[in-house]
């Protein structure tokens, strides 16, 4: 009986908190982290807790396609990874392998025309893993709803240093002029795979700490973290829409604090000696409260609401 109320009462608390959500995240990452906790608390193998784990990993596929969040990564096997004992390693290369081809004929993959790509050194992986990666790529490749990054022998650091020498190696051949060299070119540089900035990562299992994950595309975009107790196995939509508030909260407050600072340098100087300011303004205006907003007009007079915002 108490189980039936708790679940009607999470039922009707996850409504409420979908109904508040406005403005979804594009892309999410996820630290899944907690799984040999988990077995270990039930008396189980880490391997169970993987299994465990993986039903998680299904279940998310879903709520973002609910939520259309139109991009996942998921931090599934890392480069400190390869440094856990053999029996477990196989066993974890073996279930990513077998959940990368059961997600790839799965019918909800097919009809949510989600896209799964493996980004990582992949070299360092078994072949059944890579075949599984190659079979996944086939089967879902010409999707573009919903896009799944599996992060796989993934390390931040090495992959900003791989993309380092390649760029060095264009340099080095002439082909690149380093004055030359912007954003675009080490974006261009990176694992072929996200596609999006990060704007939220989740990490489950308690530790405040992002573990070398997505160096450039999350912090660089400066993503709001949301770090929650549950262990991965755990993690239910209740969670999940919990860390997409998140997200609204702080981007919101980061768009205000973005507008007023551009209002008081606006003030200052005058429209017409802050471009910048005034397209900071003008994009984020709406972020103000309305009394604030309705200070505005003057100050803002001479903005040109031509540019496009997202420029
Ligand atoms: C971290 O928990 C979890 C992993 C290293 C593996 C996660 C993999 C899956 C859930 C399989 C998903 C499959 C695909 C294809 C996406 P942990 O082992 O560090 O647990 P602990 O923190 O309790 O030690
Ligand atoms: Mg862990």
């Amino acid at each position: 009986m108490l189980g039936w109320f708790r679940r009607v009462g999470t039922r009707v608390y996850e409504r409420a908190l979908e109904s508040e959500l406005s403005e979804p995240p594009s892309h999410v990452a996820v630290i899944m982290d907690g799984n040999r906790r988990y077995a270990d608390q039930q008396g189980d193998d880490p391997t169970e807790g993987h299994h465990a784990g993986a039903e998680t990993t299904e279940a998310l596929l879903g709520w973002c396609d609910e939520l259309d969040v139109e991009e996942v990564t998921l931090y599934t096997f890392s480069t400190e990874n390869f440094g856990r004992p053999p029996a477990e390693r196989e066993e974890l290369f073996d279930l990513i392998a077998a959940k990368l081809r059961e997600f790839a004929d799965a019918d909800r993959v097919h009809e949510a025309e989600v896209q799964i790509r493996a980004i990582g050194h992949l070299d360092r992986l078994p072949d059944r893993v890579r075949d599984a990666v190659a079979y996944a790529d086939r089967r879902t490749g010409a999707y573009d709803r919903l896009q799944l990054n599996v992060a796989l022998a993934y390390g931040g650091r090495r992959e900003l240093l791989d993309a380092t020498r390649a760029v060095a190696r264009r340099v080095d051949s002439g082909h690149l002029d380093p004055a030359d060299i912007n954003s675009g070119t080490i974006e261009e540089a990176l694992y072929e795979g996200p596609t999006r900035d990060v704007d939220l990562i989740v990490r489950t299992g308690g530790d405040e700490r992002t573990s070398n994950f997505l160096p450039w595309q999350a912090n660089g975009n400066e993503a709001a973290v949301y770090f929650t107790a549950p262990y991965w196995p755990e993690f239910r939509k209740i969670d999940f829409l919990r860390g997409i508030r998140t997200y609204e909260h702080r981007e919101k407050s980061w768009r205000q604090t973005r507008a007023r600072r551009a209002l008081a340098v606006v003030r200052a100087f005058g429209p017409a000696e802050c471009p910048e300011a005034s397209r900071v303004l003008d994009r984020f205006r709406h972020a103000l409260p309305s009394g604030e907003r309705a200070t505005l007009s003057e100050d803002a007079e001479d903005v040109d609401t031509s540019l496009d915002p997202a420029d």
